[in-house]
């Protein structure tokens, strides 16, 4: 399994952590950058993730930035893109049982390195349940067609 990762400037070290955690749990990690440290702008690799994971390129994704808001923002404009911000562990699993997300975001300036893995193994173990939540993340892709 593919999981796709970007960041800006503020997560590089996060990033390098979070994808060595990542691959240790064994799966393949595409690296989107920022890899270089001078201030950059985080919607340009919250839409290389978001694509990478709606063309089916990679499985999954995984976004930080300061506080993994912006550039879930920037994911979520790409269609079919379902990305959570999660500080902690319980969001994180949920945010993959009922709403099926598929990139997961947080911040590096918010949680530290080791909340960091505890929230992307709950998220990358959990499964959605689908059900009753199916009806609910139908509504959401519905929304998302409107504004086409
Ligand atoms: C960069 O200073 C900061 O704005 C960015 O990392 C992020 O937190 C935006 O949402």
């Amino acid at each position: 399994m593919k999981i796709a990762m970007g960041n800006d400037h503020t997560a590089i070290e996060m990033k390098q952590a979070v994808k060595e955690f990542v691959e240790t749990m064994g799966y393949e990690v595409v690296d989107f950058g920022t890899n270089e440290t001078a201030s950059c702008d985080y919607p340009v690799f919250g839409e290389k993730v978001g694509r990478a994971v709606a063309s089916g390129e990679a499985d999954l994704g995984i976004v930080i930035c300061g506080t993994g808001v912006g550039i879930s923002l920037a994911a979520n404009k790409v269609k079919g893109i379902r990305a959570c911000v999660c500080s902690e562990p319980y969001t994180a699993r949920l945010s993959k049982m009922h709403n099926n997300s598929n990139v997961l975001a947080f911040g590096a300036r918010v949680v530290g390195i080791e909340m960091a893995k505890m929230i992307t193994e709950e998220w990358l173990k959990a499964e959605y349940e689908g059900g009753r939540h199916q009806r609910r993340v139908d509504l959401i892709t519905e929304i998302e067609n409107k504004n086409l």
